[in-house]
């Protein structure tokens, strides 16, 4: 029973649920985890209503003090992976992060609604259904400070600077430097913060 229990991640969400009672995951968010699977939430932290956060085997979220997922957001961190989102990161409703490896998202950043970020690909460079190819994960590093607009989609193996602008709707391809203004589709470098 207890096996059955863990493999369904019951003990980790009695645990995230109840025992740290200065964070908080609604009861109407779903929660599935894998054998091994860890939360860690700080203090203040909040995990909002109706979103859906699956872990996968040993698959690891950290939660920053005062960290944020807002409503309906859907959160995937496959077996072995790791999500940080440090102290204060907001995390606007709707959004979708998917974790293959290990995405950071640094202090104070804020990302708006319906937001994707993606921290893998297929290979799809092969003819084959795409299904049957190999899934490749990568890093995805948000610095500190930094605000996504809502709808932008940032694609893996990408790296934004501390204090970066994303544009609302921009699909950010590449790297964009410390404080620089991005937007569009691909996401071009249009300014800097002064
Ligand atoms: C990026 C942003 C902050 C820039 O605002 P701004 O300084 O007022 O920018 P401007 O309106 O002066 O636009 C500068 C240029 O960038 C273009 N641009 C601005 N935002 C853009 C965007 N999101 N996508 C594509 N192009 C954009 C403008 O068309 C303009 O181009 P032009 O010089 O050829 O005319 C703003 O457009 C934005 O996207 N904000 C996000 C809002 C949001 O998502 N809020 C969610 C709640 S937190």
């Amino acid at each position: 029973m207890l096996k059955y229990l863990k493999s369904l991640g019951m003990i980790l969400l009695v645990n995230s649920r109840f025992f740290r009672l200065r964070s908080f995951i609604s009861f109407s968010t779903k929660v599935i985890a894998g054998a091994g699977a860890k939360i860690e939430t700080g203090y203040g932290s909040r995990v909002r209503d109706h979103g859906e956060i699956f872990l996968g085997q040993n698959a690891k979220l950290f939660l920053g003090n005062h960290a944020t997922i807002m409503r309906l957001a859907e959160v995937v961190v496959t077996d072995f992976a790791t999500l940080t989102l440090e102290d204060s990161v907001y995390i606007g409703s709707h959004s979708n992060i998917r974790c293959h490896k290990n995405i950071t998202i640094g202090k104070g950043t804020k990302i708006a609604q319906f937001v994707s970020i993606f921290g893998g690909q297929y290979d799809y460079r092969k003819k084959d259904n795409i299904t049957y190819q190999n899934f490749k994960p990568e890093d995805v590093t948000i610095g500190q400070n930094v605000w996504v607009g809502a709808n932008a989609v940032i694609l893996s193996g990408v790296k934004i600077g501390d204090g970066a602008v994303v544009g609302a709707g921009s699909i950010v391809t590449k790297d964009i430097p410390e404080f620089a203004i991005a937007v569009g589709n691909p996401a071009k470098v249009i300014g800097f913060r002064d």
